[in-house]
């Protein structure tokens, strides 16, 4: 199996187009290790792994510590609410602390962009940037990207459109350079105020209008609205965001072809879709949290591969 070219995951700008198709060969085991009755190896036996989370996640969390545990790493969870960070401690002085503790690798979300990179030149230890701020989002990104393999095969040439709040989300900026490293054609849909300035200096299309969108594309990725990032408003009120950015079921059956949804979560039901839409065979947004765990196993393995540290 090909190595990684990189020694961290700090974002999708920083790997091959090989990389990720190192990944998803990867994922690919282990996702039939997951469906096995006994779902763990010994890949990571004697590795500890840190989960250090300074802003809420539910998926990323749970599937990097699942992915852990299937291999055989020991792990140890931090959140920020709960540690000394509150008392003042700097980040490389609590990961330094962390680390002298014999621990291997990093996981890290948090809420400013750039932490992870700032943190792999600042310590020594792996990287996994599970999140920083409104940068990147790796692992969401091979995620989605590996989902939509497992429906359409390669993702060349296909026409996948991201829906929403482009402007806040680290989702849309991962997922952009990964598709386009896989050859995809990507659309960016939402208000305007929501669509940073020359995004399409990055290779994608632009639209303001979703049915134009949804007309376009085989795939829709629906991005949350993100109230946490906005310090102003961006549209007058969430009821005309709905009406012109929501999709529902009318929407979908109006459109001369279907359109796969996917979502990266969490989602708000009736804003950027509706539970009709979340809940039909047209979604497929309990895939990519079940192939969230094999790529974030992939990702652990082959880092750790890389310092000859798996078994
Ligand atoms: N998709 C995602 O990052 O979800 P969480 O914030 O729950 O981890």
């Amino acid at each position: 199996m090909s190595e990684l070219s990189v020694d961290h995951l700090l974002g999708i700008k920083y790997l091959t187009k090989e990389d990720i198709g190192t990944i998803f060969q990867t994922a690919d085991q282990f996702k039939e290790v997951i469906n096995r009755p006994i779902k763990k190896v010994p890949s990571l036996r004697d590795i500890t792994v840190a989960n250090l989370f300074f802003e809420n996640s539910t998926r990323t969390r749970l599937s990097f510590e699942l992915a852990e545990k299937r291999l055989s790493a020991d792990v140890i969870n931090f959140s920020a609410s709960s540690s000394s960070v509150s008392k003042g401690e700097t980040l490389v002085d609590t990961v330094n602390n962390i680390l002298s503790m014999k621990v291997d690798m990093v996981v890290m979300r948090h809420p400013n962009p750039g932490a992870a990179v700032f943190l792999s030149q600042n310590v020594e230890s792996i990287i996994i940037n599970a999140g920083d701020g409104a940068h990147e989002h790796p692992t969401q990104a091979l995620l989605d990207a590996y989902s939509i393999r497992e429906k359409y095969g390669d993702l060349k040439g296909k026409k996948i459109a991201i829906v929403g709040d482009i402007l806040h989300s680290r989702v849309a900026l991962s997922n952009i350079f990964c598709l386009k490293l896989l050859e995809a054609e990507v659309m960016v849909c939402g208000p305007t105020t929501l669509i940073p300035k020359h995004i399409d200096s990055l290779g994608v299309k632009v639209s303001h209008s979703l049915r134009e969108a949804l007309e376009w594309c085989d795939i829709a990725n629906m991005l949350r609205v993100q109230h946490e990032r906005q310090d102003i408003k961006y549209f007058p009120s969430i009821r005309e965001y709905v009406q012109q950015f929501g999709v529902d079921m009318k929407l979908l059956n109006e459109l001369s072809k279907p359109v796969t949804i996917m979502h990266p979560g969490p989602i708000n039901r009736g804003v950027e879709i509706t539970s009709e839409v979340a809940d039909s065979d047209q979604a497929i947004i309990l895939n990519q949290v079940e192939n969230g765990v094999a790529i974030r196993m992939a990702v652990l393995y082959l880092l750790a591969s890389k310092r000859k540290m798996s078994f």
